[in-house]
């Protein structure tokens, strides 16, 4: 399928998507948010594909933030309307059951942070650096970042963060617990493709309820959460990848995965 800024590719079972406006440093427009929506939709209709990498094009962004070009003359009337931002959380969190991973090549600021935290996990290169940096348009962040942010690395360092615009690099990103790793930069696809190949070699039901379950821990109070996570867990033990995933082990070989 032809997009017209971003890349879709599929590498075995994995869809790797590169947000490819590097002129603009992958800014986020209206046309990168269509496209994205199609490829994710695609991505998670394919039943061959199980894991998909989102990157950006070009050595210095993976995003550098919604497209400020195209905001700066809309109406409050308009964001309002058309309740702009809405459908990046339904349609790339809410919509997309398999798992994702954002590999995040270098700025990732304002719409750009919140596009990678809306992954289930994100792994950087060490030139990343990630910022919430509204405050200094006037206004403040409109995907996620006051929330998912203040989720992954707590209160102090998310409040610090938009109320002064500073980046956070890589190394302080991986110890305040917002990316998971830091790699070098030249093998970051690399590392997450191979990252994405393990996922997607897993039992896929697994592989969603998996990523449920830790999802869950955002939304649900312990008690529930753990009545959650005891439930799916017992669904899954009806699945044949079950059966098989206990048999292989015992058996000491791979196991054989039906997707169900
Ligand atoms: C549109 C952008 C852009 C953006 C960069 N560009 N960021 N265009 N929207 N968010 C464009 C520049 O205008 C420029 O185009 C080209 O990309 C290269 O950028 P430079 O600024 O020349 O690069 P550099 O000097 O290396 O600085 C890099 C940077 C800086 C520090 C990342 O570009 C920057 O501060 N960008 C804005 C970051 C930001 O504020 N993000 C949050 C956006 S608001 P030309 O054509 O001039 O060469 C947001 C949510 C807002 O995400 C919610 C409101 C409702």
């Amino acid at each position: 399928m032809g997009y017209e800024t971003i890349t879709a590719e599929q590498r075995g079972a994995v869809t790797l998507i590169t947000l490819n406006r590097p002129q603009a440093l992958n800014a986020l427009n209206s046309q990168v948010l269509e496209d994205l929506i199609a490829a994710f939709a695609a991505f998670e209709s394919d039943d061959g594909q199980r894991c998909a990498v989102l990157t950006g094009a070009g050595d210095k962004a993976f995003a550098a933030g919604a497209d400020i070009k195209e905001m700066a003359d809309k109406a409050a009337a308009d964001f309002f309307l058309e309740d702009f931002f809405a459908r990046w959380t339904s349609h790339l969190v809410k919509a997309t059951r398999k798992p994702w991973i954002a590999a995040v090549n270098g700025f990732a600021l304002g719409g750009g942070c919140e596009l990678a935290m809306m992954a289930d996990f994100i792994i950087a290169s060490e030139k990343a650096k990630f910022g919430q940096p509204e405050i200094k348009l006037g206004v403040a962040p409109g995907m996620g970042g006051s929330q998912r942010l203040t989720r992954a690395v707590g209160k102090a360092k998310a409040m610090e963060m938009c109320l002064t615009g500073r980046m956070m690099d890589a190394e302080e990103a991986e110890r305040s617990g917002l990316i998971a790793r830091v790699v070098p930069h030249d093998s970051l696809v690399d590392e997450a493709l191979k990252t994405a190949a393990t996922i997607a070699a897993m039992p896929p039901m697994a592989a969603i309820v998996n990523k449920e379950m830790v999802n869950a821990a955002y939304e649900m109070t312990l008690d529930q959460g753990l009545l959650h996570e005891r439930r799916l867990f017992q669904i899954l033990t009806a699945t044949e990848d079950k059966a098989e995933g206990m048999a292989a082990f015992i058996e000491k070989r791979e196991g054989q995965w039906k997707g169900r």
